[in-house]
């Protein structure tokens, strides 16, 4: 049995009150439920102190929503995965559509950034998903696939023991088009039949999660198809009630 992940990725949103708000919230809301699942809370890189602070002796992981490649050097501001391990930083988000966008971010680098995160102990969330073009073309499972072997061809499968993928389709992501259940179940299928290729155990114990537009009315049906061991939560995990609705919906 896998065990469910919800992660809520902040982004670039929150001041230092909020980050007390939200988590004395979400600490008081979930406490109970964590036993259950891992729940991983990112936010933007310099509220991962507070964060540390404020989640002592709680269930609630913490997770960055970037890490650099390199141990250290002449990377003026980047940040290294040992010093994100140092603030109890157990996750973190690798390869998310908004950084390949923005920032340019290949696969290759994507590819080095999960070694440097899984060579330092912490869990990268690694991120594929297509765009709408791609979608409409028929190309989903190509690109999804493409990005996935890029990444193993660089870190190798037994890498993947401690990672997590997440399928977030970049038309669904604060769209509010979130892709349906029987969707996500097929792509997340064929992720894990392209894992087991490799190797039967790491495809087993891979928790495939989903991100786009996830929210608390429709988490439950996504939470119960077979091959969704999750969610990547981005907007909705903004407000304390709805996330912890959605990680209630892991039931
Ligand atoms: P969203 O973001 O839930 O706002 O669509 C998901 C994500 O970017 O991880």
């Amino acid at each position: 049995m896998r065990r469910k992940l919800v992660a809520g990725n902040w982004k670039m949103h929150g001041t230092q009150q909020f980050v007390r708000e939200q988590l004395n919230l979400l600490r008081d809301g979930l406490g109970a439920e964590a036993g259950n699942a891992d729940i991983v809370i990112c936010p933007a890189t310099i509220h991962l102190p507070l964060a540390a602070q404020l989640l002592v002796g709680c269930s609630l992981s913490l997770g960055a929503q970037n890490v650099f490649y390199a141990q250290e050097g002449a990377f003026t501001g980047e940040i290294s995965a040992a010093m994100l391990a140092e603030y109890q930083v157990k996750y973190v988000i690798v390869g998310h559509s908004e950084r390949r966008q923005h920032f340019a971010e290949n696969d290759a680098l994507v590819a080095a950034k999960f070694a440097a995160a899984q060579k330092e102990g912490l869990r990268p969330i690694l991120c594929v998903g297509e765009s709408w073009q791609q979608r409409e073309s028929g190309d989903s499972h190509k690109v999804v696939l493409g990005q996935l072997a890029n990444i193993v061809q660089e870190v190798g499968i037994a890498a993947f023991a401690h990672a997590v993928v997440a399928y977030e389709p970049v038309w669904a992501i604060g769209t509010g088009q979130t892709a349906s259940p029987a969707h996500v179940q097929e792509v997340h299928a064929v992720i894990r039949n392209y894992l087991h290729g490799l190797d039967k155990n790491i495809a087993d114990q891979t928790r495939i999660v989903y991100g786009g537009s996830v929210t608390a009315k429709n988490a439950a049906d996504l939470f119960a198809q077979q091959d969704i061991d999750g969610g990547l939560v981005g907007g909705a995990s903004l407000n304390a009630d709805d996330f912890i609705s959605i990680c209630k919906s892991l039931d």
